[in-house]
């Protein structure tokens, strides 16, 4: 038995774990009307810049660092899609939509832990993120501009953990990992997609792509700049 399987429970230590996939949870559908429709279907994350092959070698080298941190990525990605239900109460339209990010992302720490668990690498403290920090401090003030940013910023993290899984799935050699990061990769993409579609339930689909594009600029820049560790980011 295996550490981490989708689509079923397994017995893990006596104790029954209940793993529904990484997407477990629907993220989607926002009430957007018909002529919202096309507009959703124009949704894209392009990010302007691919991570360096330096990144997956140092991933690789020192895999369970980079697991202990991305566990701690995936508690906070969790935490913070309820500190956006408590920030905006009144964004009703996205606030299921939200709730279903924050299980889906608990699901996803869950699972991590449970690898680890089954490694013997323990939980670590919070470390500082330079490449989320820097992205957050290029959200803009005013309420709705603040709103946006968060959203867009959200995607583009999301955007990169799908880039980065995509090819910690390819370097893996073990099939259990290999197969996890491979799935997490297309749920997190989703919910780059998601954030977007977000977005585009309360902005112009122009202002929406603008911002986004500029935004997917600068976290470029902030990439070349990041070091390279055995971390998500
Ligand atoms: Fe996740
Ligand atoms: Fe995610």
């Amino acid at each position: 038995m295996t550490a981490y399987q989708s689509n079923r429970g397994h017995k893990k230590g006596g104790r029954l774990v209940n793993y529904t996939g990484p997407c477990a949870a629907r993220v989607t559908g926002f009430g957007l009307h018909g002529s919202d429709e096309s507009r959703v279907a124009k949704k894209s994350v392009d990010l302007l810049v691919r991570t360096p092959r330096e990144w997956v070698a140092a991933v690789m080298a020192d895999f369970n660092a980079f697991l202990a941190d991305h566990a701690n990525c995936e508690r906070k990605a969790s935490a913070l899609a309820m500190s956006m239900v408590v920030k905006y109460p009144d964004r009703q339209r996205i606030i299921p939509g939200l709730i279903d990010l924050a299980r889906e992302e608990l699901a996803h720490f869950a699972q991590v832990y449970s690898l680890m668990q089954a490694r013997g690498i323990p939980l670590v403290k919070d470390s500082q993120d330079p490449y989320v920090n820097e992205l957050i401090a290029l959200m803009r003030h005013g309420r709705d501009e603040r709103f946006l940013d968060r959203l867009l910023i959200s995607s583009l993290v999301e955007s990169r953990g799908a880039e980065r899984f995509r090819l910690v799935s390819e370097a893996m050699e073990e099939p259990e990992l290999r197969h996890f990061y491979r799935d997490l990769w297309a749920c997190e993409a989703k919910h780059g997609h998601v954030f977007v579609e977000m977005a585009l339930v309360y902005f112009d689909a122009a202002v929406v792509y603008a911002r986004l594009h500029e935004l997917a600029g600068r976290e470029a820049d902030i990439l070349r700049r990041l070091a390279i560790r055995a971390a998500l980011h």
